[in-house]
């Protein structure tokens, strides 16, 4: 039994039930392995047998909801997962507008199996471990990322067996039964709405570099030990920090980001013995990334050597740049001319993305929500239901082309 045909104002109502599933009272948090995460996964799944799709959970704890049909699948979603404090639409639109789309077709046959995603782990806010959920369908889950440790000291491997994943099962095939992935999404730039448009057709997707970057020096008495004898840990951080903003800005394109630094032992008496600090450069070229980051690196060991202090460099996470299929994209950008009567614009996303790893096994395809200021990765996220009425027609209308066509 179909429920009412899910449209904007339900898809946007979906998103704020979503939202209250939280580790934070008073934010949305919603990392991996959690129970808040449990909970959002739930209230999908009882939504994707109301749009005639049957779910099950991966070993990585993935929900995927399945139309049984001959002949390949197409994939449909987006995550579930949130950074700290983040928005309502990063995500959950994607995951809630591809179910909007299965409705849309339910009634109608299809030449393909249909199955939407509500991926686990796309953010990597508690691991360091972005696209885990989606590199587990592209059966590239790196298996020393199961020894990695959240700030509590658990262990990526325990948590996700205590939440009811299978630790033991992420060595898998990569899926071969794709017939392509299409991922709508907000997008989190200011380029939509500079450009008064409701929809924009992805090109690429920046490649990005994350690491962890610890400056070792000594602790010492804040009031005993002169200026000269110190070696701080997080003055040497510091200038480092001020080093990647520079690069940032002077090279075209680039974004470099700190966004953690841990000091320890942390207090006002003490001369930092260490400072942890995390790093995300992202770049449309590859080798101008690789570039800024080996300059990166020789100013984080000559930050470290002007005081003393021993700097260890870890990377957590490379992808390369990724293009997204052509002829999807062409097609994906004349439906949304049709449905909004002008040629939308076409973006590389500087932001990561599950279709990041579904290109490795199938041809994937991003359409871009206009979201209001640019906002992303904070509550202020927002968008228009117009707007999000334009993106479920796009999609559908590309489902209903690829389905004419195949028939
Ligand atoms: C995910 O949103 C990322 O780009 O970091
Ligand atoms: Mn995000
Ligand atoms: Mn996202």
């Amino acid at each position: 039994m179909i429920a009412p045909m899910l449209e904007a104002p339900t898809v946007l109502q979906r998103c704020e039930d979503l939202a209250r599933c939280t580790e934070e009272p008073g934010r949305i948090t919603r990392r991996f392995a959690t129970p808040a995460l449990a909970r959002a996964r739930d209230l999908v799944a009882g939504w994707m047998r109301e749009a005639g799709l049957e779910p099950r959970l991966d070993a990585v704890g993935n929900l995927i909801g399945r139309r049984e049909e001959s002949g390949q699948t197409l994939l449909l979603g987006s995550h579930l997962d949130t950074v700290r404090d983040g928005g309502r639409y990063d995500g959950a639109l994607g995951v809630i507008v591809a179910l909007a789309v299965a409705e849309r077709v339910a009634q109608r046959e299809l030449p393909f199996a249909l199955e939407v995603a509500a991926f686990a782990d796309e953010e990597g806010a508690r691991f360091d471990t972005a696209f885990l959920g989606s590199a587990l369908l592209a059966g590239c889950v790196n298996s020393r990322w199961l020894e990695r440790r959240d700030r509590d000291g658990v262990r990526l491997a325990d948590a996700l067996d205590a939440w009811g994943g299978d630790s033991s099962g992420l060595d898998v095939p990569p899926r071969r039964d794709l017939l392509g992935y299409l991922e709508v999404h907000i997008e989190q730039g200011p380029v939509l709405e500079e450009a008064d448009v409701a929809v924009g057709v992805v090109e690429s997707i920046a490649g990005q570099i994350r690491a962890s970057v610890t400056f070792t020096g000594t602790a010492a008495h804040a009031g005993t030990t002169p200026m000269g004898a110190r070696r701080d840990a997080l003055t040497a951080a510091a200038e480092w920090i001020g080093a990647v903003e520079r690069v940032g800005r002077e090279t075209a394109g680039l974004v470099a980001t700190v966004g953690e630094v841990e000091v320890e032992p942390g207090a006002a008496n003490v001369v930092p013995g260490s400072a942890a600090v995390s790093l995300d450069v992202r770049h449309a070229d590859d080798d101008t990334r690789h570039a800024a980051v080996e300059r990166l690196r020789a100013l984080a060991t000559a930050a470290g050597a002007a005081r003393g202090v021993e700097v260890v460099w870890a990377q957590a996470h490379e992808t390369a740049s990724v293009p997204c299929d052509p002829r999807l994209t062409a097609r994906l950008a004349g439906c949304a001319g049709t449905v909004t009567g002008v040629e939308v614009p076409r973006l590389c996303s500087g932001a990561g993305h599950d279709a990041v790893m579904l290109a490795k096994v199938t041809p994937v395809g991003m359409l871009f929500v206009r979201c209001a200021g640019g906002i992303s990765h904070h509550p202020a996220e927002a968008v228009a239901e117009e707007d999000v009425g334009v993106g479920i027609e796009v999609a559908a209308s590309l489902v209903e082309e690829l389905a004419r066509e195949r028939v």
